[in-house]
């Protein structure tokens, strides 16, 4: 639409800095580090923006306060990343009487609004999740699945848990949610080897809770990687030292580095030029075949 630039006090103009209002849904995990960091160091002033940057520490009342203050601040563009998919028709509603453009990043929205955002971009959850799954179908199909869920109703979640349980979703025998941290990764992955304990494999939603899974096995005198074999996504540089370690068995790669394209995309939204619904950024996978000094070059 053409409409964005004259809504928003001049935000695009010539010479004057385009303000972004952004909510980052937290910093629990080493993919969120890097991805605030290439959001930062691509939406400069350098660059052409002026950014006002929020963490909502994995709260969404948090993102909804932050983004009613960008409203009140009319800014040029919001920019999220919604920690859940739902609850946000009424903040979204908001945004669009007020003429702000959204955009969201990463993660997805489920709401009644209609168009309740011009673009965005992320990654592809359940071709993750099936990545996963097709590993697993083809190296393991015997294993007794524990899924180990990152934050429960999240577009991560929702999808990578679709993906993955439409592959091999009958070889599930227990799942529970460690949130995508670390820490909550461990006392969930304890839980499970009480409950499930002929469990030979743990599907983890992200790395640092495969990192945490890797310490709970241990401390119960087991062998990440063979007495228990993971498989993980994400790819950040201690989730690919873990399979370089062999205690991780294969990674589905989510990428955090796309804050060149995510600016690219701001400017056009606020010039009001036509941008894609959708950017799916470019992923891969990685087994225990990768050298050290693969991890070793890896940027974060
Ligand atoms: O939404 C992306 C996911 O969020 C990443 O896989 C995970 O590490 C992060 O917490």
């Amino acid at each position: 639409g053409g409409d964005a630039q004259s809504d928003v006090g001049g935000g695009g103009d010539a010479g004057s800095a385009i303000r972004v209002g952004y909510s980052q849904l937290g910093a629990e995990s080493g993919w969120r580090t890097a991805n605030t960091e290439s959001v930062k160091e691509n939406l400069t002033a350098a660059n052409g923006f002026d950014l006002v940057f929020v963490d909502a520490q994995q709260k969404q009342e948090n993102q909804i306060k932050a983004l009613r203050d960008f409203i009140a601040q009319d800014v040029d563009v919001i920019a999220f990343s919604p920690v859940v998919e739902t609850g946000w028709d009424d903040v979204l509603q908001e945004a669009k009487d007020a003429g702000i453009p959204v955009v969201l990043v990463d993660r997805t929205v489920d709401t009644t609004v209609s168009d309740p955002y011009v673009t965005h971009i992320g990654s592809d959850f359940a071709a993750e999740g099936k990545k996963a799954g097709d590993w697993v179908a083809e190296n393991a199909p015997d294993a007794k699945i524990f899924e180990l869920q990152g934050t429960l109703g999240s577009g991560a979640q929702v999808d990578r848990e679709e993906g993955f349980d439409a592959v091999v979703g009958e070889q599930v025998i227990g799942k529970a949610s460690g949130n995508f941290t670390r820490a909550e990764g461990r006392t969930a992955t304890e839980a499970a080897l009480q409950a499930y304990p002929d469990m030979t494999m743990i599907f983890t939603h992200n790395d640092d809770m495969g990192l945490g899974a890797i310490e709970a096995i241990e401390a119960a005198g087991k062998a990440p990687g063979t007495d228990i074999q993971i498989v993980s996504v994400d790819a950040v540089r201690d989730g690919l030292q873990a399979l370089v370690d062999k205690k991780f068995n294969y990674v589905v790669e989510c990428n955090p580095a796309f804050g060149d394209q995510l600016a690219e995309l701001v400017k056009k939204v606020a010039n009001g030029e036509d941008v894609p619904k959708e950017t799916v950024v470019e992923e891969t996978t990685f087994d225990q075949t990768i050298t050290q000094a693969q991890v070793d070059a890896r940027p974060y």
